[in-house]
C-alpha cells in the first residue's frame, strides 16, 4: 500500500476523489486535511467527514488548514460547488466524529515519522506552502507529489488564462513550484477537461451500486447545472479524481517535463508559465500532463468506487 496525504477543498470533484482513494485497495490515506478554495476550510473539513461517513471510514482522521490565501483576499467556488460545496445536498453534519484543527502541522509531523509518505493535492496550495515554509527539512522524505491544478495550453476556467487551484492561492503555488524540490506532477486542465461525469454514467453507477452512484448523483446535480450554464457541456467535468487515478496507475497519461512557475500579480494572476521549449534553462521542477486515456480513467474509476463489473463496462463503453 502507498501511503498519501490527501490536501483538498471538497467541494464536489474533490469528494470523487476522495471516494475513489477510499476504495483503492493500494492506497493507505493517512489523513484528509482541508485548505479554503471550493468552500472554507471548516466547512471542507465538515464535507470530507460527510463522504467518510457515507463511505464507513470515519476511521480517516481530517485536520483543517489554512482559512486564507497567503498574501490575495480568498475568493471561493460556492457558484459552481454550492453553498455547503457538495451541490447543495445538505447533507446533516456528522456527528459522533470531529476534525482537528492543525493541518500543516499534520503533514509536517506525518512525513517526519513516516516514511514514503506521498501528498495528492487537489485543492489551493496554501497548507502545503505554509507548511513548507515552517519545515522544509521535512519535505525532504516526500516520497511523490501530485497536484491537480494549473494549465499548459489549455484555457483557464476562472480566467481566460488560470486555473482555480492556482488563481485562489498563487503565491502558495508558485512557493510550491520553486521550492518543493520533488518533481510536482501536474494534473491540469489540459487533462482533467477530457474527464466528464455524463448523466448517462451517473445513471448507470447508480443501477450498479445505488448506494454510491446515488451520492455521485446527488452532489453531481448541482455541478451539471453549472456546467451546462456555463460551459455548454452535458454532465460534469470531474477535475480531481483523475489526481489519484494517475497517481494509482501513471499509464493513465503522458506529459512533459519543464520548469513551471505560477504568475502572483497582474491580469495574468494565477497563470501557469510551462517553460516547454526550455528558453530560460531553468532545472525542470515539473511533470505536466498532456495527454490522458479518459476511457481508461473511467473504467478505473467506475470498477473502484462502483465495483462495475467488466461485463457491465461493456455496456457503457462498446454500446453500438
Ligand atoms: O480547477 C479545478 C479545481 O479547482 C478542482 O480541484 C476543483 O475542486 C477546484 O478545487
Ligand atoms: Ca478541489
Amino acid at each position: 500500500m502507498r501511503k498519501i496525504i490527501i490536501d483538498c477543498d471538497p467541494g464536489i470533484d474533490d469528494a470523487l476523489a476522495l471516494m475513489l482513494a477510499l476504495s483503492s485497495p493500494e492506497l493507505d490515506v493517512l489523513g484528509i486535511t482541508t485548505v479554503s478554495g471550493n468552500v472554507p476550510a471548516q466547512m471542507g473539513a465538515d464535507n470530507a467527514l460527510k463522504v467518510l461517513r457515507h463511505m464507513n471510514r470515519l476511521d480517516v482522521p481530517v485536520y483543517c488548514g489554512a482559512e486564507v490565501p497567503l498574501k490575495r483576499d480568498y475568493v471561493d467556488a460556492k457558484d459552481t460547488h454550492g453553498e455547503d460545496g457538495l451541490g447543495e445536498t445538505n447533507y446533516p453534519k456528522v456527528d459522533g466524529v470531529s476534525w482537528s484543527n492543525g493541518a500543516v502541522d499534520f503533514i509536517i509531523e506525518t512525513l517526519q515519522k513516516e516514511t514514503g509518505v506521498s501528498i495528492i493535492a487537489i485543492g489551493p496550495m496554501t497548507n502545503i506552502a505554509l507548511a513548507l515554509q515552517k519545515c522544509p527539512e521535512a519535505f525532504q522524505r516526500l516520497e511523490e507529489f501530485v497536484s491537480m491544478g494549473g494549465n499548459f495550453k489549455s484555457y483557464g476556467n476562472c480566467s481566460p488564462v488560470a486555473e482555480y487551484n492556482y488563481w485562489c492561492d498563487p503565491d502558495a503555488a508558485n512557493y510550491v513550484y520553486q521550492n518543493l524540490g520533488t518533481m510536482i506532477h501536474m494534473v491540469g486542465l489540459d487533462v482533467t477537461r477530457k474527464i466528464v461525469f455524463t448523466p448517462t454514467i451517473a445513471d448507470f453507477c447508480q443501477r450498479i451500486h445505488p448506494s454510491n452512484g446515488t451520492f455521485a448523483k446527488q452532489i453531481t446535480h448541482f455541478y451539471n447545472e453549472f456546467h451546462w450554464k456555463y460551459e455548454r457541456i452535458i454532465g460534469c467535468v470531474i477535475n480531481d479524481p483523475l489526481a489519484i487515478a494517475y497517481f494509482m496507475d501513471r499509464e493513465l497519461c503522458s506529459g512533459i517535463y519543464a520548469y513551471t512557475m505560477v504568475v502572483t500579480d497582474g491580469v495574468c494572476i494565477g497563470q501557469t508559465v510551462v517553460d516547454s521549449m526550455n528558453f530560460w534553462k531553468k532545472e525542470k521542477n515539473s511533470y505536466v500532463l498532456t495527454k490522458v486515456n479518459q476511457i481508461d480513467f473511467m473504467k478505473l474509476f467506475l470498477k473502484r468506487v462502483f465495483q462495475a463489473k467488466e461485463s457491465d463496462l461493456d455496456i457503457i463503453f462498446n454500446a453500438g
